[in-house]
């Protein structure tokens, strides 16, 4: 499946997917990266891999020239990969179905306009949240919003800033998004992902004492 990455910044998600999608079995090719910034750390990655880049309008507006890039490359899947533009929805109904983001929140919590980078784990410590997490949806015509194909948890440790719990959440983000992405380009369609008993373990099953379960601080 040829997929395109869509980046604003560092591109560390797309430096999972790339490094995820390197050999010549693998289920997707990340055949083309597209960036709203032409200094973004996103196109010296994908261009350090030898993968074809692009540059559209800062504000990420230009309907007619991301679709005309993405059927240039013959593209399958999009993945929004640290983008922080709204994508038009010219492309959005080009799309609709096989346009996927990263989020580093459990939607629908923490999302929407405004809500990325450090803000986002900021809101998580102020509301006083105990599990946050990584969600990877279907990109409809608002941001953070189409329908959820995968979350993962990732527990808020009382001593956390915004930066360290942003750390853990990107790791968390840099093994899901590849899982989904190969899950996508192997059904040919988003998968719907849910968490396997293996995956959960003891919180599979509520033990009888939760005392070993919870660190009390
Ligand atoms: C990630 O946390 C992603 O979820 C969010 O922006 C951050 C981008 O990281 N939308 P990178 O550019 O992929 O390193």
């Amino acid at each position: 499946m040829r997929v395109a990455v869509l980046a604003s910044g560092h591109g560390s998600n797309l430096q999972s997917l790339l490094d995820a999608f390197s050999g010549t079995s693998a289920p997707a090719t990340i055949a083309l990266v597209i960036s709203n910034r032409a200094e973004s750390g996103a196109l010296a990655r994908a261009a350090a891999r030898g993968v074809a880049t692009a540059t559209i309008a800062e504000d990420g507006q230009d309907a007619a020239r991301l679709l005309d890039l993405l059927a240039e490359h013959a593209i399958e899947l999009v993945v929004l990969a640290g983008y922080l533009k709204k994508v038009p929805e010219a492309v959005v109904r080009a799309y609709r179905g096989r346009m996927l983001n990263v989020h580093p929140a459990l939607l629908p919590s923490f999302g929407g306009p405004g809500m990325y980078g450090r803000r986002v784990h900021e809101a998580v410590l102020a509301s006083g949240a105990r599990i946050t997490g990584v969600t990877v949806h279907l990109v409809d015509e608002q941001y953070d919003h189409g329908p959820i194909v995968a979350q993962w948890p990732v527990p808020v440790r009382p001593e956390d800033t915004a930066e360290l719990l942003a750390a853990r959440v990107l790791a968390a983000e840099h093994k899901l998004l590849p899982a989904v992405v190969a899950a996508f380009a192997r059904r040919g369609r988003a998968p719907v992902c849910s968490l396997s008993a293996d995956a959960l373990g003891p919180m599979a099953a509520l033990p009888r004492s939760l005392d070993d379960a919870l660190a009390v601080a």
